[in-house]
């Protein structure tokens, strides 16, 4: 009888990266594999699945407006649970640090189930930074049984944090695949048709400990920005979070500069990445991209999990206050040779074979 595999994940990030690993296991067919959602998300996850054609065997459908950390942990925790005890599988796999992976993982702990995480090792050690998603991936490390670290840098982690060696597998990041089966060079939309002839630049935020004060402070440095360069156009996908985007109609709207728009599917996203001058964000799975298309990203946050790209020097880390984010953004747009240095780093996350050697590693160790 075949092993089962469960794939577990919640929101947009996750889906991006754990659908390679999906079409991987399925082409290989060597193991029994099913897909289970929490549906953290709900729009931004269907765009994923859509975008992938992964269709779940189990979705939990647990989104509300407004969630707190409480009725997802709650919701996710008892439903994971109903789905291991009719399927019972032998190996979970959860990504990140989402506290549906949190959840995911800690129902699995409750069950004796062995879980594998994906994308682990990442820190930044300072608990409330990002919140709560440090502490959902230092709890799911201690839960799971293979940790497939994406760079040498970060598996160095898991072993000052005394997990055995041959338990990690460091592997690339799995967004490099999802990225090698997006991007296309003739790539056109309504949207590079509009920014022709100016530098675009993306925008997205929707960290939790951004909300409120620090988001509006990000948005007033990148209105002033608009405001100053004519040959800037700004477009910001914005996350439905309603705080998001009352800060982000508040201050940034009303501007011919700047476009605020619904979440882009992946397809789009990866390739106006790649079409655009530069990217300012607060997300995690953007800092990981951006290397892989030569692209500046400044990075409005205090600290990152990503040491890799701040070395390779692709990265800023500009903080969350005013007159930071607008230093960094007119040093950006001004001063072209920083620029072409940030363009010109090297891409730390893989070659985009990381699902293909997470399924091998699974077939020699699990079959
Ligand atoms: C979650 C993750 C975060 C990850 C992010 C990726 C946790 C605690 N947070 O944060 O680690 O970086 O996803 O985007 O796991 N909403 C919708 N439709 C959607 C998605 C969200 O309407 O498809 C709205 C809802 O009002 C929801 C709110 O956004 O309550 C916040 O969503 P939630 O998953 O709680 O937090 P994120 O900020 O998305
Ligand atoms: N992304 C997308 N559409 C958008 C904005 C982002 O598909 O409008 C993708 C992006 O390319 C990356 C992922 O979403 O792969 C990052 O998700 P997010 O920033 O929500 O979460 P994080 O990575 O911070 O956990």
């Amino acid at each position: 009888m075949k092993k089962r595999m469960l794939i577990v994940f919640g929101t947009r990030p996750e889906a991006i990266k754990m659908c390679p690993l999906v079409k991987e296991f399925c082409k290989r067919g060597k193991m029994e594999v099913r897909v289970c959602v929490s549906g953290q998300h709900r729009e931004m996850l269907k765009q994923v699945l859509e975008l992938f054609d992964v269709v779940p065997e189990y979705d939990l459908k647990i989104m509300k407006p407004g969630q707190s950390l409480f009725d997802i942990t709650s919701k996710a925790l008892v439903g994971i649970r109903d789905v291991l005890v009719e399927y019972k599988p032998d190996l979970v796999f959860v990504h990140g640090d989402t506290t549906t992976a949190f959840a995911s993982s800690l129902a699995c702990f409750y069950l004796q189930i062995p879980v594998a995480h994906v994308e682990a090792g990442l820190r930044t050690y300072n608990i409330y930074s990002p919140f709560p998603e440090e502490f959902n991936r230092q709890a799911i490390s201690l839960m799971a049984k293979y940790h497939f670290a994406p760079t040498k840098m970060v598996s160095e982690n898991l072993i000052k944090e005394g997990k055995a060696q041959d338990s990690i597998y460091i592997t690339g990041n799995t967004v490099i695949d999802a990225l090698k089966t997006t991007v296309r060079n003739d790539y056109k939309s309504e949207i590079t048709e509009w920014a022709k002839g100016n530098r675009l630049i993306l925008i997205t935020a929707h960290r939790r400990e951004n909300l409120g004060e620090p988001m509006y402070h990000m948005f007033h440095a990148i209105r002033k920005i608009a405001e100053e360069y004519e040959d800037v156009r700004m477009l910001c996908p914005m996350h439905p979070n309603p705080k998001v985007r009352e800060a982000a109609y508040k201050i940034l709207g009303g501007s011919d500069r700047i476009r605020l728009i619904e979440p882009l599917n992946a397809y789009d996203f990866h390739n106006l990445m790649n079409h655009c001058y530069f990217i300012l964000t607060d997300s995690g799975g953007i800092q990981e991209e951006a290397p892989a298309l030569n692209k500046p990203v400044l990075v409005m946050r205090d600290t990152t999990e990503r040491p890799e790209g701040l070395k390779a020097g692709t990265l800023m880390l500009v903080g969350t206050e005013e007159g930071s984010i607008y230093s960094a953004c007119k040093m950006l747009l001004d001063n072209i040779e920083q620029y072409q240095k940030m363009c010109q780093a090297p891409n730390p996350y893989g070659d985009g074979n990381a699902s293909k050697r997470i399924v091998e590693i699974v077939e020699r160790d699990f079959l």
